[in-house]
């Protein structure tokens, strides 16, 4: 247990840093946080806080830890550009309907940038994205769908045109992307999976589990799948046995079932 007041720290760190701990989840923010100064020999909030007040390094590395929910639009900008030569072009072809999971989907900048780079290739009323994550209050805020500057830095500019507008110095996304996105909680290490995909994209998530926790995602992933379905990995990611779980692998980051 550390000395000082976690509710103090929260306003600290809100000053220096503009992010609030409020928006997180405290159990595990806390208790990550915890392990953060301990690991830096400090037994206070306090002097957690005079520390990176004072120390440029120790601050990015606060940064760098508190990101774990961070997300942008379009993020990885190539394997979007993959996605819209390649694989929707594949992915429409032939289909009324198109069901789309993202799961661990933070603050919706992932499945707004697949609704928006889809509109390139089919109506956004055939389009369903089943948006899921297991934190409440990024699912709040991507309901909202409201997103600063850098979080939109990536969207192409005749997207950026269509769909977003400007409010103050925030981006708002429009009711046409919005009202294709359906946001839920979902636990992916719990609850049951959404069925017949026809493209599941699941980022920078998986790389927080154990090995086999996330061999049993990508299987059940596969499950998940229909025929010819994709899953969209991180860049950061692999998936060593996707052949014994039955994909074909058609890029780094990209599998078909
Ligand atoms: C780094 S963000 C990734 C956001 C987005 N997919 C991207 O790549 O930009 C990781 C997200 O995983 C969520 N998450 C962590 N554990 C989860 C779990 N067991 N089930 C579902 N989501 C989880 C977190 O709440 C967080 O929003």
């Amino acid at each position: 247990m550390l000395d000082s007041n976690y509710e103090d720290f929260k306003k600290n760190v809100l000053a220096l840093t503009k992010i609030d701990l409020n928006c997180y989840k405290e159990k595990q923010m806390r208790r990550r946080i915890n392990t953060l100064i301990t690991k830096n020999k400090l037994k206070s909030y306090d002097d957690y806080v005079k520390l990176i007040k004072t120390n440029t390094e120790k601050f990015e590395e606060f940064i760098n830890f508190l990101t774990i929910n961070v997300s942008e639009f379009y993020r990885n900008t190539d394997q979007w550009k993959l996605l819209d030569k390649e694989i929707f072009p594949k992915l429409v072809e032939g289909k009324r309907q198109i069901k789309i999971w993202s799961a661990a989907c933070s603050t919706g900048d992932e499945p707004y940038s697949i609704a928006m780079a889809l509109s390139n290739h089919t109506s956004l009323s055939n389009l369903k994205i089943i948006a899921t994550d297991i934190d409440k209050q990024v699912l709040s805020q991507a309901k909202v769908g409201l997103y600063n500057s850098k979080s939109v830095s990536g969207v192409p500019d005749d997207m950026k045109r269509k769909y977003l507008t400007k409010v103050g110095a925030s981006y708002k996304v429009a009711d046409e992307i919005k009202n294709c996105v359906e946001f839920k909680e979902h636990n992916l290490l719990k609850d049951p999976y959404p069925t017949d995909c026809d493209m599941i994209v699941c980022r920078n998530v998986v790389i927080y589990f154990t090995d086999e926790a996330k061999d049993e995602i990508y299987r059940k992933f596969y499950k998940s799948l229909k025929k010819g379905g994709y899953l969209f990995i991180g860049s950061t990611e692999q998936i060593m046995n996707y052949k014994d779980m039955g994909y074909l692998r058609h890029s780094s980051f990209f599998f078909e079932k």
